[in-house]
């Protein structure tokens, strides 16, 4: 992977992120541990310094060659400098010491090597102050205490490299690991834009996100797929069951043409053609009707219908279409029973069922049509005393263009129950076909909603 690919990588960026935050929080710790070393560090130096001067103090007041003779044994224990003495009397006379006679303020200071005389590199803590009438100068080499800070301070630097080092390498792997099953993603979905429905994502089985969203776009493939084979099944029905009455179109044509060539009348014929092609123009308007339905658009129409006054005009349109079939169509829709919908297509709905009943059934059969609320929903249902659908079939009805062996000559297009069916899918409601011993009964089984009067 390129250095300008990994920065478009956010794995990266956030590792490099944390990697930023922890040296923050590292440079943070180490100048706070720094200092407080530092500090206590020097309060000791201070305090030893401070018990050799009081030491020293302590000496007899009397004998002032007692207190020379001390500082000489210290100044001889220490050849390489590491604490430095001078004895200096009221006249101004040196008694004893190991560094140059330079005036030193009484109290606290820090004074360079070279002010002192003496060849090192550091600087020396000096305690200086009135001893029995004498002037003392003791003085500690900062050394030990400024070679403690570098070596902190150099392993403070090398920790803080370690971790950067470490957090780019460990960002550039999980990033070079995370791409490899991105591509991976991005192939199979270039695949699936190729048209390849049945390619899956590869998962790992760790579980991790990227398991999690692989299977969430392993399923959605997997209902994109039954979808797309859906179509393809109902386009290819489509095709196969409208070739019959456009063959009947042609031939209706070719009659007219023949009768044409012979000067025999073609009004018939050309009234037959004619006739024909509203017919299949009849099944497009309706495909198409139900592919709107389908769509859902309608959904933004919905409003409270009350289905059992709905269901009652419905019925009273076709009592008298019934009567004259020499069948008799009764309406029981007491009580209102509401529910979300749109009224138009539910009325198409129920009329599709109505009119099933009278074209499919011979007359004498009787027609029921009913409506009953319960607690949580609505049950409307249209039932026939006639030949019902056998139960193999009762699926199939429900498919665009399928009609009963025995219906191929009533006059229909095989798409009423499908809007039916797409009527019933669009408002979330239950749709059954059953027996009624005899005949059919075809339910729907909506949610019912309360408070509407
Ligand atoms: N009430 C019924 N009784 C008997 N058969 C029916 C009934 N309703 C529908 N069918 C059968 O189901 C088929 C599909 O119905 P439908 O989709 O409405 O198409 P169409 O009525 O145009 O034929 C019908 O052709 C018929 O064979
Ligand atoms: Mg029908």
């Amino acid at each position: 992977m390129r250095p300008a690919d990994l920065w478009r990588h956010s794995s990266f960026r956030l590792a490099l992120g944390v990697t930023l935050a922890v040296l923050g929080a590292l440079i943070v710790v180490g100048a706070v541990g720094y200092t407080v070393l530092h500090r206590q560090l020097a309060d000791r130096q201070d305090a030893r310094l401070m018990e050799i001067f009081t030491t020293l103090q302590q000496s007899d007041a009397a004998d002032q060659q007692d207190l020379v003779d001390a500082i000489t044994a210290r100044i001889t224990a220490s050849p390489s400098h590491s604490s430095v003495f001078l004895l200096r009397d009221a006249a101004g006379r040196v008694l004893a010491s190991n560094i140059r006679d330079v005036p030193i303020p009484v109290g606290w200071s820090i004074v360079e090597a070279a002010v002192l005389g003496v060849q090192t590199d550091y600087p020396y803590r000096v305690y200086a102050g009135d001893l029995h009438g004498d002037y003392l100068v003791v003085g500690l080499s900062n050394a030990d205490l400024d070679d403690l800070s570098e070596i902190i301070l150099t392993g403070f630097g090398w920790s803080a490299l370690a971790v950067l080092i470490a957090a780019i390498a460990a960002g550039t792997w999980i990033a070079s690991k995370l791409q490899r099953r991105l591509s991976d993603v991005t192939s199979t979905l270039h695949r699936v834009a190729g048209g390849d429905l049945s390619t899956r994502l590869a998962v790992s089985g760790r579980g991790d996100d990227l398991d999690l969203i692989s299977g969430e776009i392993n399923q959605t493939l997997g209902r994109l797929g039954a979808l797309v084979e859906a179509m393809r099944q109902v386009s290819a029905d489509i095709a196969h069951e409208l070739r019959t009455p456009l063959n009947r179109l042609r031939i209706h044509i070719e009659e007219a043409a023949r009768n044409a060539a012979i000067s025999a009348p073609v009004e018939d014929d050309l009234a037959a053609a004619i006739a024909q092609s509203e017919a299949i123009d009849r099944t497009f308007s309706a495909l198409l009707r139900i592919a709107q339905i389908e769509a859902g658009a309608r959904r933004e129409k919905f409003a409270p219908v009350d289905l059992a006054a709905l269901l009652g005009d419905v019925g009273d349109v076709y009592v008298e279409v019934a009567e004259d079939a020499g069948q008799t169509l009764l309406c029981d829709v007491a009580s209102a029973a509401w529910v979300t919908g749109d009224k138009e297509l539910l009325t198409q709905a129920f009329a599709n069922l109505i009119e099933n009943a009278i074209r499919h059934c011979p007359s004498g059969t009787v027609i029921t049509c009913r409506v009953r609320a319960e607690a949580n929903r609505v049950t409307a249902s249209v039932s026939d005393s006639g030949p019902g659908i056998p139960a193999g079939e009762r699926d199939l009805v429900l498919r665009r263009l399928y009609r009963l062996e025995k219906s191929r000559t009533t006059e229909g297009t095989g798409l009423g129950l499908s809007l039916v069916k797409a009527v019933a899918d669009l408002h979330g409601a239950e749709l059954a076909l059953a027996d009624a011993m005899p005949g059919l009964r075809v339910e729907m089984r909506f949610a019912r909603i309360v408070g509407v009067s």
